[in-house]
């Protein structure tokens, strides 16, 4: 058997509406797609994409390396990245097989030039019911109204430290005053819900959780507290740095009256409690000990235009060359329903046969 006919056999056919869904051959049905818009970054998170001396310091003074040399990021040329047309192209047609929930991210997409142009475009395109997008949020109130105007709905901020020290370590960057801003600016122009998310590191940020869903309950947002994963440009991630989902609970719910809240979605990364007696809530994604992958419903779109099936992906999908040689949308779609039908079950962080995957969350975009 071809494993082109291999692939066929194992597409599961699902439909809505007249449409075929993208099901994958665990059954799980693809609904959200995560689009990088850019590789480039002006941060230099440690747990993401060390390049500046203090992260590098920072990490030097705490862990050990198993490569030697700073990592300098290397970005894609500009040819390789999606225009506009053509990242609109994608979302439209991953929309026609279901794809309802879109995430812009980077890198940094505020990078990218005239993102509110591409926000327009992509808001306008039937089926897309949820649009949001993953920031830093250092420069956001240059375009936070442009953006609001163009039809984006949500906003992720990532902040993982309230201590303004801590803070330049952690992301390389003097910027917690301005990220903090940007929160408060996103909630005053009806960006809702508005999540904060912060990756918690043994010894590093771990001593701020209390602070920072603190700043949750006063701020009225959504304080997420995520695992750590093999995710960063270092590969300098051990098992020993990961804070546990349930460590990190046990801690807050010494310090608040929490209550938990329902799952809308079986596919939901985060647990969530509401915190009494307050517009704030605090959720805990637990990817390393507590895995979701059963429910997975997300695909990723890098920049230059590959499709991921996994954040832990090794292998990826050209989809930029295949839109630049042809014109024809179908035959985008039965590429797309293939790739889907190789999604992984989902990673393997912990065991012996684990391999970093082939990008850092820098292009990736969470
Ligand atoms: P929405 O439902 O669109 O709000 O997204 P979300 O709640 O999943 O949040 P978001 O996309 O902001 O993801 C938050 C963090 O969860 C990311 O930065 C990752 O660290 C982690 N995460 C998101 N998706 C996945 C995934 O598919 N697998 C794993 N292992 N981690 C994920
Ligand atoms: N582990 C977990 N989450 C990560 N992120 C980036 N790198 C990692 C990692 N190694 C998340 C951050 C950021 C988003 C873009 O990705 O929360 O907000
Ligand atoms: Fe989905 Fe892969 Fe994340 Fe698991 S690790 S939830 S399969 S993207």
């Amino acid at each position: 058997m071809t494993s082109e006919s291999f692939v066929r056999r194992r597409f599961r056919i699902r439909s809505e509406g007249g449409r075929s869904l993208l099901v994958d051959s665990f059954h799980r049905t693809l609904r959200d797609l995560r689009v990088s818009v850019t590789d480039r970054c002006n941060f230099r998170c440690l747990y993401c994409l060390p390049e500046s001396e203090a992260a590098e310091n920072f990490y030097r003074d705490r862990w050990k390396f198993r490569s030697g040399d700073a990592i300098r990021p290397r970005w894609k040329p500009k040819r390789d990245i999606l225009t506009f047309e053509e990242i609109t192209r994608f979302v439209r047609l991953a929309a026609r097989c279901g794809i309802e929930k879109l995430r812009v991210t980077g890198g940094e997409p505020l990078l990218r030039r005239n993102l509110p142009d591409l926000i327009r475009r992509l808001a306008e395109i039937p089926g897309i019911r949820d649009l949001a997008m993953t920031t830093n949020g250092f420069t956001f109130p240059k375009s936070a109204r442009l953006l609001r105007a163009a039809g984006l709905q949500r906003v992720s901020f990532s902040l993982d430290s309230f201590d303004p020290d801590n803070f330049r370590k952690l992301t390389g960057v003097q910027g917690l005053e301005q990220v903090t801003r940007s929160v408060k600016l996103a909630q005053q122009l009806g960006f809702s819900p508005v999540k904060v998310n912060a990756v918690v590191i043994k010894d590093i940020n771990d001593h701020e959780i209390v602070a920072l869903a603190r700043y949750a309950r006063e701020e009225g947002v959504s304080m997420r507290f995520i695992e750590f994963m093999p995710l960063d440009a270092r590969k300098s991630w051990q098992r020993e740095h990961v804070v546990s989902g349930r460590d990190m609970f046990s801690r807050l719910r010494e310090e608040f009256s929490l209550t938990e809240i329902d799952s809308e979605r079986p596919a939901e990364t985060a647990r969530r409690w509401r915190i009494d007696d307050s517009d704030g809530e605090i959720g805990i994604i637990a990817p390393v000990t507590e895995p979701f992958c059963g429910h997975c419903d997300r695909l990723r779109l890098t920049a230059d235009g590959q499709v991921r099936t996994c954040l832990f992906s090794v292998q990826e999908h050209d989809f930029r060359s295949l839109m630049r040689s042809t014109g024809d949308d179908e035959v985008i779609e039965t590429r797309l329903r293939e790739v889907v039908s190789l999604k992984e079950s989902g990673h393997r962080i912990g065991r012996e046969d684990f391999v970093y995957p082939s990008r850092s969350m820098s292009s990736i975009g969470g």
